[in-house]
């Protein structure tokens, strides 16, 4: 089947500059979580219309898009989609402020809609209060639904509702969508009384209206936030991961964890993120779209776009940035930045340390200060540092520049020249030791001040 997501709504009461489906719910855009349901389904359409602009940025290149402007009802956002609706295929709506749907529930919706051969199939719920929803009225196989604006005293009492979400055969939806007409309470063209054109049509009720949700203010944003956390810290725990305090760590819906990881307190997790097993992350640790191995230990770091490979241990207290590479068993200490660098099996940058555009090799290592000094304020340069090199604490490497195999760097230097493999090299000044200087000169303060 295709599936065609409505999303051109304006989403007011968020009180944004920005389209209500771009606010994010666990770091991942509302629009993505629906588009990435849709995808497990079938070809993915967009409606977009109240600042297009900025949703089209949001979504994946392989969604076509269709712009509804004005905005005159959902009958009217799928008219704006005929062209990607087809006669032999079904298509499924699905809304862009509706992010927590179950794949499991749409699977079920499809099996009515195929077992029963419906022209429209409507997944409904009964809400504690069903005030704003269309109420589903059913007679044999026919389903009107009344909006809630247009609902008279005995309609106001039915309890089960339509969600929205629904299947329609793409042979009776082209057949019937444009005799929708727009003299309704108001003034809307609604997708709703297409299934009143069906003398076939059928409901599946879902249990936990949770799912259906919407999100029409930021009160709402933050309770499904929290919905959708526990739903996936839950999962993760039962698959084998330790969640130490489930309250204070969020992690995304597209994050996977191996088993025998522990994710300690005050950590957030986002974007495409894969964790090996027996890892230790956190406490207080942000990973950001990162790709680390197994057994590998992250402490009170910030951790984005990053690969770090098995028994590596990160922190307290770093930052890698975007383009890191960590190979096998590095070990990066404290107060230790690193950009689009790539660090070789077993070395170590412990302490105070910036690493931008440079390549470590293996068993190197990087004493307390040493600074890449990559950029000259134009342009970027890249620092080698061959295997088996030792840099001197606080020393500055000015790159461009390559440091070769086994060589010592002495501590405090200006690297500006590349140096050849096994040397020693100082770039300091040379020490000067005046004996008794000291001595001399205090005694002669002390005989000023006795003059006075
Ligand atoms: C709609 C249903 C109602 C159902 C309710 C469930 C209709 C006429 N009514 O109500 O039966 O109980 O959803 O939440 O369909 N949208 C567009 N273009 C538009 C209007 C809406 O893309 O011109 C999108 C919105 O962005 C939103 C979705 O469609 O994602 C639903 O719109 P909304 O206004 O919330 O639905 P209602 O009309 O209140
Ligand atoms: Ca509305």
């Amino acid at each position: 089947m295709k599936v065609l997501i409505l999303a051109a709504g304006l989403g007011k009461r968020m009180k944004s500059k920005y389209p209500k489906v771009v606010h994010k719910i666990l770091g991942k855009p509302m629009i993505n979580w629906v588009v990435d349901l849709g995808k497990d389904f079938g070809e993915v359409g967009v409606v977009v219309g109240h600042k297009a602009e900025i949703v089209k940025h949001y979504l994946p290149d392989d969604v076509s898009v269709y712009i509804q402007e004005p905005q005159l009802g959902t009958g009217h956002a799928v008219m704006c989609a005929k062209d990607f609706i087809c006669p032999d295929q079904d298509l499924l709506i699905l809304y862009g402020d509706v992010p927590l749907l179950k794949k499991e529930t749409i699977e079920r919706l499809a099996r009515v809609h195929e077992e029963s051969e419906y022209d429209v199939t409507v997944l409904t719920f009964v809400p504690e209060n069903p005030s704003g929803y269309g109420r589903i009225v059913k007679h044999d196989a026919k389903i009107k639904i009344i909006e809630d604006k247009d609902t008279n005293e005995e309609q106001k009492k039915i309890r089960e509702v339509n969600s929205g979400i629904y299947i329609f055969s793409g042979k009776f939806l082209l057949e019937n969508i444009e005799k929708i007409r727009n003299n309704n309470a108001q003034k809307e063209y609604y997708l709703t009384d297409v299934v009143a054109f069906s003398q076939h049509a059928g409901t599946v009720l879902l249990e936990d209206p949770i799912e259906v949700s919407g999100v029409n203010d930021r009160i709402q944003l933050a309770q499904l936030e929290s919905i959708a956390r526990q739903r996936i810290l839950e999962n993760l725990m039962l698959s084998g991961v330790t969640i130490v305090d489930p309250e204070s760590t969020f992690i995304g819906p597209d994050v996977e964890i191996g088993m025998d990881t522990i994710i300690h307190p005050f950590t957030i997790i986002e974007g495409r993120t894969i964790i090996g097993q027996d890892c230790d992350i956190g406490p207080y640790s942000h990973i950001v779209e990162s790709k680390i191995g197994n057994n590998a230990k992250v402490v009170r770091s910030e951790v984005e776009m990053t690969t770090i490979e098995d028994n590596v241990s990160v922190g307290p207290y770093s930052r890698l940035r975007e383009g890191t590479v960590l190979k096998e068993h590095v070990k990066i200490g404290n107060f230790v930045e690193t950009k689009k660098s790539v660090i070789g099996n077993r070395s170590k940058a412990q302490h105070l340390t910036y690493l931008g555009d440079a390549t470590v090799g293996n068993d190197v290592n990087i004493g307390a200060g040493t600074i890449t000094c990559n950029y000259d304020g134009r342009n970027k340069y890249p620092t080698s540092i061959d295997d088996n090199a030792f840099i001197g604490s606080n020393s500055s490497l000015v790159a461009p520049v390559k440091i070769g195999k086994g060589t010592i760097v002495g501590a405090g230097s200006v690297i500006t020249k590349d140096v050849p493999e096994d040397s020693l090299a100082l770039g300091r000044a040379m020490q000067v030791n005046k004996e008794g200087w000291a001595k001399i000169k205090r005694e002669a303060m002390d005989n000023a001040n006795s003059k006075k």
